[in-house]
């Protein structure tokens, strides 16, 4: 979503401010740093990095602090940061023009409503093309600070999704990429009066654009992983079979403490369920370990979920207790040796059935869109089901959809030959 945002932003630079981009640094006029907060890591860098910049840019150029931490911190980025020009809040981008007109400008309102807001264009890949379909999130997991940064989830209107989807296939993009922190919760709410659909509905209306062939999303929620989604998804030729599921933890107490609103049987049912409807699609997620009072038997309960999805990815995260959050003022915190070894024990098994899926894939046939050239030589694209496959071969590549065989399977990438 970050690098989206950062897409728009470039965009109303352009067209409203006749920026242009530059490779140096050196000779910016403008810095822009998009920030993160959703752990406490990417909070400290941001200072760090703001200080580099300071010492590198040329005189007089600007820096802005954007997204999640501009929105979290708000004017007190100027009190650690003096040279600092503008703090611009997520879900306020765009204002940027303004931002960068008006000294020591601040705006960080989480009510701001930009769902309806059309932005310029501009798209770093004409093969990514990412769309947003909401803003904000309405859940509240006990341990998440987007909410208190994005504020509330708000649908964009499903006639800019179309124009935006079918701006992107005229510039010759084949791919769209479906962007919203709880896509699958799409048409709850719009800011005005809009006709009744949801996120199955939305899926099977772009699909039916002329030219566009793959359309992938993220992060779809397990609590609205209905029936009618899981057919649409795995029946629709066009809907790219992975899945991001995240299970944060596999353990029911735990996950009403987070306040997911799902059991560790819901995620199991929809998980397995997505497996017989749909064999060939790849299953990812994301895990907390050390959740505020989860104990070892409780830990072990994520792990069988581990061995029962068997997910092709996890991106694995040690508890971070963020401010704003109900689970920041837990007293039963589990101490850091402990986060420690559980997530090293989940990376370690996970490795293992990683490799036992990777080995698996050898001499497959995959229809691979290629999107990028690789620093180590060759072009890489995604298969129908997400494994990164690359190839030897240039640009003449980029973005067309090819056969590939794979014959060198690595954990990362696939390594393969066009057939
Ligand atoms: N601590 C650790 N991980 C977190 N995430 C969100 N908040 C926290 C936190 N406080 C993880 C979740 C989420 C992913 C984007 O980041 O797993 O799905
Ligand atoms: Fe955060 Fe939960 Fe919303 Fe995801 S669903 S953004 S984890 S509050």
């Amino acid at each position: 979503m970050n690098v989206r945002d950062s897409e728009h932003m470039i965009a109303e630079l352009k067209s409203k401010e006749n920026y242009e981009l530059t490779q140096d640094i050196s000779d910016a006029d403008l810095i822009l740093i998009n920030t993160c907060s959703v752990r406490e890591k990417p909070v400290h860098k941001l200072f760090s990095e703001v200080g580099a910049f300071e010492k590198v840019k040329k005189k007089g150029a600007k820096i802005g602090v954007c997204g999640c931490t501009a929105s979290h911190l708000g004017g007190e980025i100027f009190k650690k940061a003096p040279y600092v020009d503008f703090v611009l809040g997520a879900r306020n981008i765009s204002k940027i023009s303004t931002a960068v007109n008006t000294p020591k400008f601040v705006s960080t309102d989480i009510n701001y409503d930009e769902s309806d807001y059309a932005f310029g264009e501009f798209r770093g890949s004409p093969f990514k093309s990412y769309i947003n379909i909401s803003i904000g999130c309405d859940k509240k997991c006990t341990y998440c600070i987007v909410p208190h940064t994005r504020g509330d989830e708000i649908s964009i209107p499903l006639n800019l999704i179309l124009n935006e989807a079918k701006k992107a296939i005229d510039s010759g993009a084949k791919e769209i990429f479906l962007l919203g922190q709880n896509v699958n919760n799409y048409g709850k709410r719009f800011s005005s009066s809009h006709e009744k659909i949801d996120f199955s509905d939305l899926l099977v209306k772009l699909s039916e654009i002329n030219g566009l062939e793959r359309i992938r999303f993220t992060s779809p929620h397990p609590l609205h992983m209905d029936d009618k989604f899981l057919e649409v998804f795995s029946q629709n030729d066009k809907i790219c079979k992975s899945m991001h599921m995240p299970l944060q933890s596999g353990n029911t107490k735990v996950l009403k403490e987070m306040k997911r609103g799902y059991t560790k049987e819901w995620f199991l049912d929809r998980a397995l369920k997505l497996r017989s409807l749909c064999p060939d699609v790849s299953i990812s997620t994301d895990i907390i370990v050390a959740f505020p009072g989860e104990s070892d038997e409780e830990f072990m309960d994520t792990m069988d979920v581990i061995e029962k999805v068997r997910f092709e990815q996890i991106f694995s995260f040690k508890y971070s207790p963020r401010p704003m959050t109900k689970a920041a003022e837990f007293t039963n915190q589990v101490p850091e040796d402990i986060a420690s070894k559980r997530l090293t024990f989940l990376q370690s098994r996970h490795t293992e059935i990683l490799d036992e899926i990777v080995a698996a894939q050898k001499d497959k046939i995959f229809d691979v869109y290629f999107e990028e050239l690789r620093a180590n030589g060759g072009v890489a694209g995604r298969s129908f089901n997400n494994f990164l496959v690359q190839v030897n071969g240039s640009e003449e590549l980029l973005g067309k959809t090819l056969k590939v065989r794979v014959d060198n399977p690595k954990r990362m990438v696939l390594y393969g030959n066009l057939i």
